[in-house]
Parts: structure tokens; sequence; C-alpha cells
């Protein structure tokens, strides 16, 4: 193996799952549309694309993958492969720095496979163009030389599944999004449909956990597995050495207590994020930009990974002026309720005129 090719494996592809997964996160992953619990709508309609396609022994079409962090997109896109019964290559948007790099990738897929390009919101526009041919013809347009003497060869690619996931559908090009044949949306999960799969992982990780011990661990997973498998884990440990090993609403509260989540699921950054609207910009509106700066963490973090679900509990709310705190968050946090700044807007609509 030379060089380049060594790279090249390490550091743009990964057939199986990223560093951060150990064996334990791999076994946990449901490898069935079956077995996968939640996202009903998503698995009803995969299901049928899938038999459909197998069905026409075709391929099945491009499938773009968007929703917040944690909600299972690599997972969905792993049962995909195994319904579809093909191999799956898997990368990221920001690993795929050169048009090589994808033309590689590209050319050793086989027929039917499926490449899972994670993030693609982050491929560079240079990098999209060649995924457009690869796409839409399953073709690759090579430019050979410079200059007056440079020409355009075309080269026949297997027929193969591009599953793109995205946590920012707004931010890919109308262009690449427009190539999808199927786009799904993933929702947060319901504490029900959680506290099923902390049962099943439990069951699968050998652990006794009762039905109000996996609840009360759903209800402050903030709708996210990634977070309820991670909270399983840490309130396993505490079973295990402030326990009998069992878990129940006793043991998980008392560990979730440890850990600072509280009732609803917050952490210290969200406690942060709304009490800092709530002291330096009196409840709101204020810029993600400066609301990021002063807490300390970066907007695309809080954008992801914190306001999805301080939307969705209707503590947040997003205005084209800023984001606002509503008074649940107030009451939630034992803070007296003030009304929102009134701003220019508000004023001109109560006032008929500037003020
Ligand atoms: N583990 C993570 N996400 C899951 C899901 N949706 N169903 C079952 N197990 C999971």
């Amino acid at each position: 193996m030379d060089t380049n090719e060594f790279d090249f494996e390490n550091r743009i592809m990964n057939t199986g799952y990223t560093a951060e997964d150990s064996d334990v996160e791999a076994s946990l992953r449901p490898k069935k549309l079956d077995d996968y619990i939640g996202q009903e709508k998503v698995k009803e309609n995969l299901k049928i694309y899938i038999e459909a396609a197998k069905q026409r022994n075709d391929p099945l079409d491009h499938v773009l993958l968007y929703g917040p962090p944690g909600l299972g997109k690599t997972t969905l896109s792993n049962i995909i492969a195994a319904e579809m019964g093909v191999n799956i290559r898997i990368t990221s948007g920001p690993a795929i720095e050169k048009q090589g790099d994808l033309a590689a990738i590209l050319t050793n897929l086989n027929e039917g496979d499926v490449l899972f390009i994670d993030e693609i919101h982050r491929l560079s526009r240079s990098v999209e163009e060649i995924l457009y041919p690869a796409m839409e013809d399953f073709a690759l347009d090579i430019i050979i030389g410079k200059g007056p003497a440079a020409r355009s060869i075309r080269i026949d690619l297997p027929r193969f599944t591009l599953v793109g996931a995205t946590t920012r559908a707004g931010q890919m090009t109308t262009p690449l999004r427009d190539r999808f044949g199927v786009i799904l949306k993933l929702e947060l999960y319901t504490p029900e449909e959680l506290a099923t799969i902390i049962r099943r992982n439990a069951g699968i990780l050998g652990m006794e956990i009762s039905d109000d011990g996996a609840i009360e661990i759903a209800s402050r997973s903030r709708g996210t597995p990634r977070i309820a498998n991670r909270l399983l884990k840490r309130v396993r440990d505490f079973a295990q050495v402030r326990g009998n090993g069992e878990i129940d609403s006793n043991i998980a509260n008392y560990a979730l207590n440890r850990l600072e989540i509280d009732q609803l699921g917050l952490d210290n950054v969200d406690r942060k994020m709304l009490e800092t609207i709530i002291k330096f910009y009196e409840g709101g509106p204020v810029g993600l930009e400066t609301l990021a700066a002063t807490v300390g963490e970066e907007a695309v973090t809080l954008e992801d990974m914190y306001e999805p679900y301080l939307m969705q509990i209707g503590f947040l709310s997003r205005t084209p002026r800023g984001r606002c705190v509503t008074r649940l968050a107030y009451e939630h946090l034992g803070l007296p309720y003030h009304a929102p700044r009134p701003t220019k807007a508000d004023q001109i609509s109560i006032f008929g005129e500037e003020q």
C-alpha cells in the first residue's frame, strides 16, 4: 500500500463506525428497520422505497436525512444499506477536501453500494460539482490537461445510492438538495420512544432497569437517543457503585441530579443561555452571535445542539430580530417574568409611527 492510499483510507473513508464509537456503541445500534424505534413516518416511507427499488432491481434513489444531531442519521444509513443488501462506505463533507478525493471514493464503489456523506453541507463547491453528474448520470467528468489542450472525459460509475446527512439542510446549495429523490426529516423523539430505546439498550448491555427508571432517564434526554444512551451508561455507573446495580427511578434521579441535568433535561449550558438572555438582554431579542459570545460557546453549537430542544419545549423563540425567552422558561428557572423589550417595529405598530 503506498502512502497516498494509506492516507486516503484512514483520513477520508470509514467503512465502519467513527473513532468515538466503541464496540458497545455499535452493539446498541439497530441493524434492521423493524428494530429502529420512533421516526414512524420516515420508517414507513423508507420501507416502501426500499421494497420498490429491490423489486425493480434498481439502487435506492439518493436519500437526504436532516435534523438535529444524535437522532440516528448514521444508524439509519447503515440500516438502509443492510436492508438493500449492499455495502456502505462512510465519509463526511469536511473530510473530502479535493475533487480527486471524491473521484477516488466514487470509482471504488460497487454496483448498488451506499455512499454515506455525513455533514454534507460542508462539502466544498468544487467537490460538489463532481457530485452532480455522479448523482444524476452515474458519471464522472474529468478534465485532462491544461489550457487550450484541456479536454473532458466521462467515466461511467457503478449505480450507487448517496445518503447525505446534515443538521442544516438550509445551508445546502439548492442544486445539491434538488438531486436527492428522497428527503427525510428526523424529529426529536418522545419520552416514551426514548424509554423504549433505553429498555432495549439496557437489555443488550445486560442491565436491570425498571419502567419508571427508563422513563426518568428518557424524560431528561432532550428527545435525543445519543443523549439517552450516554445518560444510561452514567446512571449504570451510579447504580453499580452507590446502589445494587439495578436502575430504578430513585437511582436514576440521584445520578442525573449529580450530573446537573434537571427534570426537563437541561444542562448547565441550557441554563446559562436562558439566564444570559434574561439577565443581560431583558429576555431578548438578542442576536445569536452576541448570545454565543456572552455564553462562551460557538454560535453553531448553540444553534444545532441547544436550540432545537429549547424551542421544542417552548422555552425559546427565534424571531427575525433574535432569540427571546418565553414565560415558561422564566417559570422553570424560578425567575420573575418580564415581557420582552418592545422593539422599533413593535413601537411603530403600537404608536402608529416611529417614536
Ligand atoms: N439507538 C439509537 N437510536 C435508536 C433508535 N431509533 N431505535 C433503536 N435503538 C436506537
